[in-house]
């Protein structure tokens, strides 16, 4: 039988990870998990429940009951909080622009890549997130650190704004990235870094299918 392999996919803000993660577990038959999406729900529980985003303990309290599913769906995965379904709302500007706060707290990064190391055990998975091939996944066959330029992240976020009829100025959306990668590459625990393993791909000048066939490529090398 053929070895079902971790993956992990790294990056900043919009560099492209989870539509490229998405297509590589598809051609893979593998699970794909964005670690993302789990601290934006942990996000929308905290606002939800009053919490004070920076309040570690009642936050961990929180985390006891905090029930966390993904359902297979097309065209994405759905995602649940006790039993409530989230997917569309915490890809709001207001979740997005509290969730370095939340990611940042001990309690919630410990139980989360507890979660991740769970779904992640038996192989088969393709994993996007910040931490993944440093600490969530150290053993990961695969780890691909994906960047492109603020200025074109901005662009490919402004383009899916206009698709979905949000309007936010091109300056706005690049001051917000930067902001974000600052808060992520800065953070105390866990920060994002590049693995000494892992291989950079710049996805500044790539389409995504190029983007996935230098992935499938890295893949093939390594399994050899
Ligand atoms: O990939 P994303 O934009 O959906 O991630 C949302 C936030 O979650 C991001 O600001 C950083 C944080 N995050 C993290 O700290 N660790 C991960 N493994 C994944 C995301």
């Amino acid at each position: 039988m053929v070895k079902k392999l971790q993956i992990a996919i790294d990056g900043p803000a919009s560099a492209g990870k989870s539509t490229v993660a998405k297509l590589v577990a598809k051609k893979l038959g593998y699970i794909y998990c964005d670690t993302g999406a789990m601290y934006r729900a942990v996000t929308y529980a905290a606002l939800k429940a009053n919490i004070s985003l920076d309040d570690d303990e009642t936050l961990k309290n929180l985390l006891q009951d905090f029930k966390l599913e993904f359902v297979p769906a097309e065209p994405e995965q759905k995602v649940f909080v006790n039993g409530e379904e989230v997917t569309q709302i915490i890809r709001t500007p207001d979740i997005t622009n509290n969730v370095s706060l939340v990611s940042a707290q001990p309690s919630v990064r410990q139980d989360l890549t507890h979660r991740q190391q769970e779904i992640a055990d038996n192989g088969g998975i393709v994993m996007d997130g910040r931490d993944i091939g440093t600490t969530v996944l150290p053993n990961a066959e695969v780890k691909i650190f994906l960047v492109a330029s603020v200025e074109q992240r901005a662009l490919r976020r402004y383009k899916e704004n206009i698709a979905k009829g949000i309007d936010t100025p091109l300056e706005v959306l690049e001051k917000e990235i930067a902001e974000r990668d600052y808060k992520d590459s800065h953070r105390k625990i866990s920060p994002l870094v590049q693995a000494k393993d892992a291989v950079k791909v710049d996805t500044t000048p790539l389409t995504i299918d190029e983007v996935v066939n230098e992935i499938m490529n890295i893949i093939e090398e390594r399994n050899h």
